[in-house]
């Protein structure tokens, strides 16, 4: 008992130092030197799994030189607009990076290249049915996020676009569907029984006596009672 609770106690720790490590990055201390553009207009509305995007960015070449100088890496994210984020707490926009959950969506990773980088990509078909934006990361060697940029404005108003995930029955829908048939025919398999029974009882009754009629009796006691 001692023994698991140190585990734990251990794991415990452990874990906070790879929170750590990872460094507690507020969204509101990285600056916005990233320029990012994304092929989608305005209200354009696409289709996961069919359609795609492209995407580019690059240094906003107004920052002096060596701003970048720490970034080693870049992600672009496709990222949830505040539209689709209403009372959905699992898709909330945090300060903290460790728990923001607007952007679920890594659409690229790769190295940072000063120059402006391109990408295009098909939108995953695992991405939800919601309104979306584009923005991009760049990571120091540490992993930790240094920069940002993305194709809307500060307020996440413009340049906004629809993806319509998948029609087609969810797979736990299916899953739903199939229990409820096979309770069905059990039902009726017990209640066939159950009556079968019954007109077997009130068949041998109406031979040794004549109440049968009068009896509460369904369709099927009342043929066999005939
Ligand atoms: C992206 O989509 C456009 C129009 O839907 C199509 O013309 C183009 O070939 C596609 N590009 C790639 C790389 O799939
Ligand atoms: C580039 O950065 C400068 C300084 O922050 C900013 O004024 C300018 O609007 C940015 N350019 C673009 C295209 O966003
Ligand atoms: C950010 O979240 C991490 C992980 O939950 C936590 O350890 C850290 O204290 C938080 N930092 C701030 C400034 O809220
Ligand atoms: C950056 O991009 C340029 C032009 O596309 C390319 O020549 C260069 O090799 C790239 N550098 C890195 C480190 O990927
Ligand atoms: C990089 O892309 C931006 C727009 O995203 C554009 O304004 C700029 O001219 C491009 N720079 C180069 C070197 O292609």
């Amino acid at each position: 008992m001692a023994a698991r609770s140190l585990l734990v106690a251990s794991l415990l720790l452990l874990s906070c130092f790879a929170e750590t490590c990872h460094g507690v990055v507020l969204f509101s201390s990285l600056q916005r030197t990233l320029l990012v553009t994304a092929s989608p207009k305005q209200g354009e509305v696409l289709k996961a799994g069919e359609n795609n995007i492209t995407v580019s960015w690059g240094l906003n070449q107004t920052f002096p030189a060596g701003t970048d100088s720490a970034y080693k890496t870049i992600k672009v994210k496709l990222c949830y607009a505040p539209i689709s984020q209403v009372d959905r707490a699992w898709r909330k926009t945090v300060d903290n990076l460790s728990k923001d959950k607007t952007c679920q969506f890594n659409v690229v990773t790769g190295p940072y290249n000063r120059s402006n980088s391109t990408s295009t990509i098909i939108v995953e078909k695992d991405v939800p049915t919601a309104t979306y934006f584009v923005r991009a990361y760049a990571y120091d060697s540490q992993d930790n996020e240094v920069a940002y940029g993305q194709t809307t404005d500060g307020h996440k108003t413009t340049n906004l676009f629809d993806i319509q995930a998948i029609t087609g029955r969810h797979v736990s829908l299916d899953i739903a569907s199939a229990c409820f048939s096979a309770f069905s025919v059990l039902a009726l398999l017990g209640f066939f029984f159950m009556e079968k029974r019954k007109s077997m009882v009130l068949s041998y009754k109406s031979e040794t006596g004549k109440w049968a009629m009068f009896n509460n009796c369904s369709l099927l006691c009342s043929i066999s009672v005939s």
